[in-house]
């Protein structure tokens, strides 16, 4: 696929490459806005539901009227993306700014109308080779602001961490609030103790992740022990297995975290809930 492909915006279906927006946008001035990321699997649909919920709800905690995302129009629009796009295996990435305005002025009105953009993004996921080896992560302090449940596109200090851990030469950064483990810089966490699969519970602190959801959907129907709680920077790192899950790779195992080494290569809890996730993935979208 190349930049000619076609994209939704304000209504419209325009190619990628002549898609204009305003100088005024909030969204770019401010990073005022929420997005999602959405799996396309066998030109399916992943868990769309719960990311248009997810977006409504991100849109209602910064203040924008959720009633713009209609689960029956906006299934519709990705639909003919991956029509008019031949996306198979690919991804859909949505974003509610909260529109142009007169003037760039950090109070907002209501004459805005938000700026809605739905298009293809191109990823790749890891093959299962790399998934079995597994990837490294650094340990980076949480200093994002305290609404992280939010989706927004205001992403400035996850750039700024996830660069981090890039250069030095790692998949991820984990990230601790006043020691006790968030998230991920775009992913979130879970540890293997004592045989329990175990995750930071919801808060303001973290994103709700729809693979999460997905994840904690496949622990309980396989009789998998888990556990949503606080998990201490000594217990991730005496943890015996470490996995980040994304939209992008539901399972990333993390093998070395800083110089600490947490397992050889991705521990078997890890690589079962992988298999299953694939499985379900393979068995549902025919
Ligand atoms: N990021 N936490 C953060 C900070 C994230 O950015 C993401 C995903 C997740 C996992 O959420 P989900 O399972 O719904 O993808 C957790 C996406 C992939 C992104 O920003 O591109």
């Amino acid at each position: 696929m190349t930049n000619s492909e076609t994209v939704y915006f304000n209504g419209s279906y325009t190619p990628k490459n002549q898609t204009k927006l305003s100088i005024l946008d909030r969204g770019f001035l401010f990073g005022d806005g929420v997005y999602e990321l959405i799996p396309i699997y066998n030109k399916h649909i992943f868990y769309v539901k719960n990311h248009l919920n997810r977006l409504r709800s991100s849109l209602e905690l910064i203040n924008i009227d959720s009633a713009i995302v209609d689960d029956e129009k906006f299934t519709k629009i990705i639909k003919s993306l991956i029509e008019l796009n031949s996306y198979v295996n690919h991804y859909i990435y949505i974003h509610i700014s909260r529109g142009v305005d007169k003037t760039r002025n950090h109070i907002y009105t209501n004459e805005c109308e938000p700026t809605i953009l739905i298009m293809g993004e191109n990823y790749q996921p890891f093959d299962k080779s790399t998934i079995e080896i597994g990837k490294s992560a650094i340990i980076e302090e949480d200093y994002r602001w305290l609404k992280s449940n939010i989706k927004s596109t205001s992403l400035l200090a996850n750039v700024l961490i996830k660069n981090k851990a890039y250069t030095s030469d790692a998949y991820e950064a984990l990230l601790l609030r006043d020691g006790y483990l968030t998230e991920g810089s775009a992913s979130n966490v879970f540890i293997i103790d004592n045989g329990v699969i175990k995750t930071p519970k919801l808060s303001n602190k973290l994103l709700p992740g729809i693979t999460r959801k997905f994840l904690a959907d496949l622990i309980k129907e396989h009789g998998l022990e888990f556990d949503e709680c606080d998990i201490s920077k000594e217990k991730l790192l005496s943890s015996d297995e470490i996995f980040c899950s994304s939209s992008t790779n539901p399972v990333v195992p993390i093998t070395q975290v800083d110089n600490i080494s947490i397992s050889t290569n991705a521990g078997p809890i890890s690589m079962q809930l992988y298999g299953h996730a694939q499985k379900f993935i393979e068995d549902s979208y025919k």
